[in-house]
């Protein structure tokens, strides 16, 4: 079926236009479990609006249903190689296909099809053979490649998972004519997961080289496979998701174990920040604020506080200080850091706390217990929500982010745009968007510390209580943090770069 361009995917001339495949565990609004999702579909989309011809392959898992998306047959039968000697020789897979949506700003996405490892799987992730449903997904992709007539000049791979892409390419695929000229590039959104294992764990006999062939399906070794180890020696080039992070990783304190072989790396690895999708996040036309409101009429936010405390079953009064967590209950994001003083806080502040994610039940285990002592101060909801944060960051004053690493985040940039004000360690991505208020100099965007220590996170919290009582200065610090730009504009003209450079040297390096 011939692939059309709406009027709001742009047509550049197409010696500029690129041809990108994204490979994915995850794409919004198909299926999203964390920030990667959400940048699948704001990049892509972002790509695709400054005129490339860009796509996108994730497995067809449970959830998604065809109707409801009008998933159209691509290619049935599809068979996939397992390099078993034993099992099976290969996996049988179908590609359906959604068509380009510009108007929702949805790019062509394929759906790799396999009854035994995606469509009978309710989560994403967490399964004992992860590894093998993400090497399926890698060599799923290649086999459709090759029967199709559209080729991508670069592919982009998402963490260890799709990482393994990359790998798999320049090996199995090397001897390809069309296959072996597509350039890859592997995007780093979390170096601390590695394979379907806790790399910290391994036993050093059990450590994968990361150079052999990745073994059979049907091979217990292939569940002990280092996927960004791969990857990251594997892809043309490299990058993450922030410039700050993109230097910390190359230390030893953020390599996650892998800070040598990134700077041997060094000249491949660029940091790109993600953007905001200010379609997604416009509080004059959001979709789920009560009361919409802009900069210009601040006063409005006081409603929206209201909703969120009753939404929380909290007292309503705009006097609290409304802070709230937004996030993966982990213990990446620090808010762990909060158990030994948030007692302190909500007793001698007028305070209120609500709190959204799902993760680590112990995380989760502090916040029930904050509420259960401070039942008119704590609201908590433990489990994935897309709208909720909306109504969150409309409402509540700050948002708290003591994140231990933070390759970019994006609630953040969500709160600043909702002119809720981010308390942030200065890390990653949070200390490439938030400037520390200088009351003074009348700058700054948010509060920034830079301990992983209780007592820091303390003292940023007070300076902004403090601030929050000092109405017009406030006020003018919402305006800045809401004016700030946090679109993909010049992030998708990184990307550009990138992927020209990374067709450059794979084709150099091809001759060479
Ligand atoms: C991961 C990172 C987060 C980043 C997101 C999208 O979830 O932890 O910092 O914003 O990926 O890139």
């Amino acid at each position: 079926m011939q692939h059309h361009l709406g009027s709001l995917f742009r047509i550049i001339p197409s010696a500029k236009r690129l041809r990108i495949l994204f490979v994915s565990t995850e794409a919004e609004p198909f299926v999203a479990v964390g920030g990667l999702g959400v940048v699948m579909h704001s990049l892509s989309k972002a790509l695709a609006q400054r005129g490339h011809d860009v796509r996108m392959m994730i497995p067809r898992y449970l959830k998604i249903n065809d109707e409801e998306w009008g998933l159209k047959m691509e290619h049935s039968n599809l068979l996939v190689p397992t390099e078993n000697q034993e099992g099976p020789k290969e996996l049988i897979c179908n590609v359906k296909r959604y068509n380009a949506n510009p108007g929702k700003g949805i790019v062509t996405t394929y759906f790799l099809e396999n009854m035994e490892y995606y469509e009978q799987r309710a989560n994403v992730y967490g399964y004992a053979d992860d590894a093998i449903r993400w090497v399926l997904l890698c060599r799923g992709t290649l086999e459709f490649l090759k029967t199709s007539d559209w080729i991508p000049q670069v592919i982009v791979c998402t963490d260890w998972q799709t990482g393994l892409l990359a790998d798999i390419l320049k090996t199995f695929y090397r001897d390809d004519s069309k296959l072996s000229k597509i350039a890859t590039v592997l995007s780093i959104h979390n170096l601390s997961a590695q394979g379907s294992f806790n790399y910290k764990f391994v036993p050093t006999e059990e450590i994968d080289d990361g150079y052999s062939f990745i073994p059979a399906f049907e091979d217990p070794k292939l569940l002990k496979i280092n996927g960004m180890h791969r990857a990251i020696t594997s892809a043309d080039v490299i990058n993450t998701v922030s410039s700050t992070y993109a230097q910390e990783i190359m230390s030893p304190s953020y390599g996650e174990g892998l800070d040598e072989l990134l700077r041997k790396r060094k000249d491949a690895v660029v940091g790109i920040l993600n953007g905001l999708d200010y379609e997604t996040w416009n509080p004059r036309q959001d979709q789920v604020l009560k009361y919409r409101f802009s900069e210009a009429a601040l006063d409005v936010r006081a409603k929206n506080k209201a909703v969120l405390q009753e939404h929380f079953g909290l007292p309503v009064s705009d006097n609290y200080f409304v802070a709230a967590v937004v996030a993966r209950m982990d213990v990446q994001k620090g808010i762990d850091l909060l158990e030994s003083i948030i007692q302190n806080l909500l007793q001698d502040l007028k305070m209120q706390l609500v709190v959204v994610g799902e993760g680590d039940a112990r995380l989760m285990e502090i916040f029930l217990n904050m509420k259960t002592f401070f039942p008119e101060q704590v609201g908590a909801k433990f489990s994935y929500d897309a709208e909720l944060p909306h109504l969150i960051f409309g409402g509540a004053d700050v948002a708290l982010i003591p994140s231990r690493f933070e390759p970019s985040g994006l609630t953040q940039m969500e709160a600043m745009a909702f002119g809720c004000i981010p308390i942030v360690r200065r890390t990653g991505g949070l200390a490439d968007t938030v400037e520390d208020f200088n009351p003074a100099r009348g700058t700054g965007t948010g509060f920034v510390f830079d301990k992983v220590d209780p007592l820091s996170l303390l003292i940023a919290i007070t300076r902004a209580y403090e601030s929050f009582h000092h109405g017009p200065e406030w006020r003018q610090l919402q305006k800045r943090a809401m004016r700030k730009d946090l679109s993909w504009t010049n992030s998708a003209k990184q990307y550009e770069e990138l992927f020209r450079k990374a067709i450059e040297l794979h084709s150099k390096n091809q001759l060479g």
